[in-house]
């Protein structure tokens, strides 16, 4: 499993101007959605999350936001062409209640969407926001219309869907529905704001965390959270409510590749 295995890129989808998901042949037995593949460009290698599976085809998909020089890197490989993919790691979503509400802001659909696959698949009642800054960034949308959910889309700048954030369009739905639990990927910021409404309301919620990731296997102490020294790719990515009030860190800062601090 620590071995990456080298693949072929079966496919290659277009789904936003800025992000491409990336198809592979893989066993899906034992992936959970909220999970992560470290994904090697043979050069340099990152954690990326896992945003399709589909356990009749026995295929992964990874969704990639070209935002630096290794996302643009695999941004310019074409179907045929080859990656090393390693995984899967970290802890994933657990499914818990019947009815949930799923909140993933830009490219943190990702695991949410393989996430409300996975719910539909068992019949869980399902409401998804998804947020983006603009209308051609919002992910997702005809695949899950496909699933039968008509996503709440909201949009910062309000070309589509509700204008303003997702702790916003939360806070106006959530009024009149009964969710047994939230699951949540996104900027840090946002899901803090999350945090602090589930808090008040008391309702049961897991958030997947992004800290930066260099073995991916609980190895090198990178991605690991203060006080409570929880390392990211293992003990999470995802973390309930009860474990984020342990990490003094959320919504406040994270660490670069050398170990200093940003400002979230
Ligand atoms: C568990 C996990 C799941 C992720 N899932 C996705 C996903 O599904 N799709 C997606 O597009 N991105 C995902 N990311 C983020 C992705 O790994 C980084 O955006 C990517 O590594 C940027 O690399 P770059 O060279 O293109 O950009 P850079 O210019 O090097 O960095 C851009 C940003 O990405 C962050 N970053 C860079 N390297 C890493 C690293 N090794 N680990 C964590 N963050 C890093 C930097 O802190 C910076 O903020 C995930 C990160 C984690 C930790
Ligand atoms: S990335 Fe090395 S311990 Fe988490």
């Amino acid at each position: 499993m620590h071995v990456p295995k080298t693949i072929e890129i079966k496919r290659i989808i277009n789904e936003t101007k800025t992000i491409k998901t990336f198809i592979f042949d893989w066993d899906t037995e034992n992936i959970l959605p909220g999970q992560f593949m470290m994904v090697w460009n043979f050069k340099d290698e990152k954690p990326m999350s896992i945003s399709l599976i589909d356990p009749i085809n026995n295929e992964i998909g990874i969704s990639i936001k070209n935002v630096g020089p290794f996302t643009e890197a695999v941004h310019s490989l074409q179907n045929g062409d080859k990656l090393g993919l390693r995984g899967p790691y970290g802890r994933g979503f657990e499914i818990v209640g019947s009815k949930i509400l799923a909140i993933g802001g830009g490219v943190g659909m990702a695991p949410i969407s393989a996430f409300v696959s996975e719910a539909r698949r068992m019949d869980v009642d399902i409401d998804v926001i998804t947020a983006a800054t603009t209308k051609d960034e919002l992910l997702f949308m005809d695949k899950l219309k496909s699933t039968d959910i008509t996503p709440y889309a909201c949009t910062d700048d309000g070309s589509f869907g509700f204008c303003g954030f997702a702790t916003e369009y939360m806070e106006k739905i959530i009024e009149d529905k009964d969710y047994d639990m939230v699951v949540t990927c996104g900027p840090e910021v946002m899901m803090k704001g999350i945090f602090d409404i589930v808090e008040r309301l008391k309702i049961p919620a897991q958030f997947s965390l992004e800290r930066y990731m260099k073995c991916g296997m609980g190895i090198c102490g990178q991605c690991c959270v203060d006080d409570i020294g929880w390392r990211v790719c293992v003990e999470g990515p995802v973390f309930w409510s009860d474990e984020i009030r342990l990490i003094s860190e959320f919504g406040k800062y994270k660490r670069d590749a050398s170990g200093i601090k940003h400002k979230i």
